[in-house]
Formats: C-alpha cells, structure tokens, sequence
C-alpha cells in the first residue's frame, strides 16, 4: 500500500501520479471498473509479468491478495492510497460500494498471454519459484 501525496487546498483536493511522486513504473495504461453491479467478484487472475497499482478515486472495494502463501483482504476506500500489485498475484476484487471507481495503471499493454486465469494453475506455478 502506498499513501499519495495530496495536493489540497481550500477549493478542494488533487493527486497527481507519475515518476516524480513515486510511481516506480512507466505507465503504459490506464483502465477503470466502474458500474460494478452488486455481488460481483472481478479479478480473478493473476499476471505473468505485469505490474499494476490500483486506486480506488472513488468509493470502496475489497481486494484479495494472493502470493501463494499469504492470503490478505485490503480495503480501498480511500483516493489517497495506492496497492501495489506485482506479478504472480492472484487478485480478486468484490463488496464494491455503489458508485466506485477503481482507476488502474499498467506498466504494459493489455495482453492476454499475460495473464493466468486458472487458480490451480497458478497455484502450481507460483509453487514452482518456492
Ligand atoms: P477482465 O479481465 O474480465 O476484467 P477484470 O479482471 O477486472 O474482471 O476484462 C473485461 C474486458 O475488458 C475483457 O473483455 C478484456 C477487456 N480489457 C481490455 O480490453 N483492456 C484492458 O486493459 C483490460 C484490463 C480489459
């Protein structure tokens, strides 16, 4: 988790993301999961080689994490903090609160054959590097 500089002042409050305040990445993209319908589970994988960090502007969702040890629950429920998710991590995203917003940068492109959408396979892969 990483906590965002903000910017703020009587009108209100900014964060701006790039090298400069800490984004250890070229940001190659940019997406955003928003109308998410309640109950709903996203996610569901975990990438080969891509970095992401994901912030929820607005709103809440839980975010599972896990690294084939450790299985961990975060909150993001606010625009100031920042989850790192590295490679090798399955990650799902569920208890949206209606209206959020969950912005994702990408330190690559969309591209399928980065991603391992089979928990067993994942699990038997992350084993591997034990
Ligand atoms: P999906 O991987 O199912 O989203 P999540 O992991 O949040 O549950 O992606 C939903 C759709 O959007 C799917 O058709 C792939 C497409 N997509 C892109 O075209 N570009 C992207 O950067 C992402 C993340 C998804």
């Amino acid at each position: 988790m990483i906590e965002l500089e903000v910017r703020g002042d009587e009108r209100g409050s900014l964060i701006a993301l790039e090298a400069a305040t800490g984004v250890p990445f070229a940001i190659e993209r940019v997406y955003y999961i928003f109308g998410t319908r309640e109950g709903v589970v996203r996610g569901l994988h975990a990438h080969h080689a891509l970095t992401q960090w994901a912030v929820c502007v607005a709103g809440a969702c839980t975010v599972l994490l896990d690294d084939g040890r450790e299985r961990t629950d975060v909150r993001l429920d606010r625009p100031d903090l920042a989850l790192q998710i590295g490679p090798m991590v399955w990650h799902e995203m569920r208890d949206f609160e209606p209206g959020t917003v969950l912005m994702v940068l990408a330190d690559g492109p969309y591209d399928e054959a980065d991603y391992i959408r089979d928990q067993a396979e994942f699990e038997r892969l992350v084993s591997e590097t034990r």
